[in-house]
């Protein structure tokens, strides 16, 4: 009913009167008023004033499922949204979903995490409102070793939804680092839950700092409110995100990894550059020449020859 007032209210732009809404909605005064005080208490401002009624002065940018889930258009993504104040990690929940036989496109939101996790056991700091941290359970018809390239479709997804909604240039670090101007943006946790030769479901986790204040980030990494210099709807962009990355999924299962990976090749800052590669307790430096079908990376070492590594930590030497 919340989302029919705001709509309604949206709409006329102007004071409506209790007595129009009601009848508009089919809901007693005494419905209507309530519902009215649960949404200012929810931050929207609603101004109220007798004899001329109610008019929507503003929104909180909180990702609210009916906020999200209005104008999505999604087929299959964000379909069913799970929505929390706070949670310890969006992973945790969205893995047990997964197992609880949570349908694809299932998405795990929560407005802050308080243990927030990151790739190689480091966390992510998830402070409150300001950035989008999301789980999304997919269920993938491919063999386990396929599943990297999940990972590139959504740092695609990540860059093509901030080019779309800002005026910032975006690039990939390999394997899933989003970065702007060198400093990260957004970073990509895929986990999953599989047997050796059948994935059962695959959890991507998305971290993504919007409206964080400099105070409020850690060394070597930015917001794209710091680098816009103004305020980012965390709605409009996270829906914007959900759409990228359900068209991306079915270009990867209509045309396989190929043309994910030329999307990947246009936003990456790793190819063509001196590398380290941290993986397995080892580490090689040479030239990342290219990546592979299932997004591995390729260095070609300075004794010629060429290593594939599927997983690590990548550094770009100067
Ligand atoms: C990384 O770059 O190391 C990956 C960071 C992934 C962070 C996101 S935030 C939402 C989801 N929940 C988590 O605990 N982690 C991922």
């Amino acid at each position: 009913m919340k989302e029919k007032i705001l709509d309604y209210l949206n709409k006329k732009h102007d004071y409506l009167s209790g007595d129009q809404i009601s009848k508009h909605l089919g809901i007693s005064r005494q419905g209507l008023w309530k519902h009215i005080q649960e949404l200012k208490d929810s931050g929207y401002q609603i101004a109220a004033v007798p004899h001329l009624g109610y008019r929507l002065e503003s929104c909180p940018d909180r990702l609210f499922v009916f906020e999200v889930a209005r104008s999505l258009n999604t087929k299959f993504v964000g379909k069913k949204i799970h929505y929390f104040d706070y949670l310890a990690s969006t992973m945790d929940f969205a893995m047990q979903l997964g197992v609880d036989g949570a349908a694809a496109g299932s998405l795990v939101l929560a407005e802050s995490q308080i243990k927030g996790r990151g790739r190689l056991g480091r966390s992510w700091f998830s402070p409150k409102y300001k950035g989008i941290y999301l789980s999304l359970i997919l269920r993938p018809k491919i063999l386990p070793a396929a599943c990297p390239i999940l990972t590139l479709m959504s740092a695609v997804s990540i860059c093509e939804a901030v080019k779309e909604v800002t005026d910032l240039d975006v690039q990939i670090k390999w394997p899933n680092d989003v970065l702007i101007h060198n400093k990260k943006v957004a970073g990509i946790l895929t986990e999953m839950n599989a047997e050796v030769d059948k994935v059962n479901f695959v959890v991507i986790g998305i971290g993504l700092n919007v409206n964080n204040d400099k105070k409020s980030l850690i060394a070597q990494a930015t917001s794209l409110k710091e680098q816009q210099g103004e305020e980012i709807s965390r709605v409009v962009l996270l829906q914007e995100l959900l759409r990228r990355i359900e068209n991306n999924y079915f270009l990867l299962e209509d045309k396989g990894s190929s043309e994910i990976i030329n999307k990947w090749r246009n936003f990456n800052l790793t190819l063509g550059t001196r590398v380290k590669v941290c993986y397995q307790d080892k580490h090689i430096e040479g030239q990342a020449t290219d990546i592979d079908a299932d997004g591995s990376l390729l260095i070609r070492k300075d004794s010629g020859l060429i290593q594939k590594i599927s997983s690590g930590d990548v550094t770009h030497c100067r």
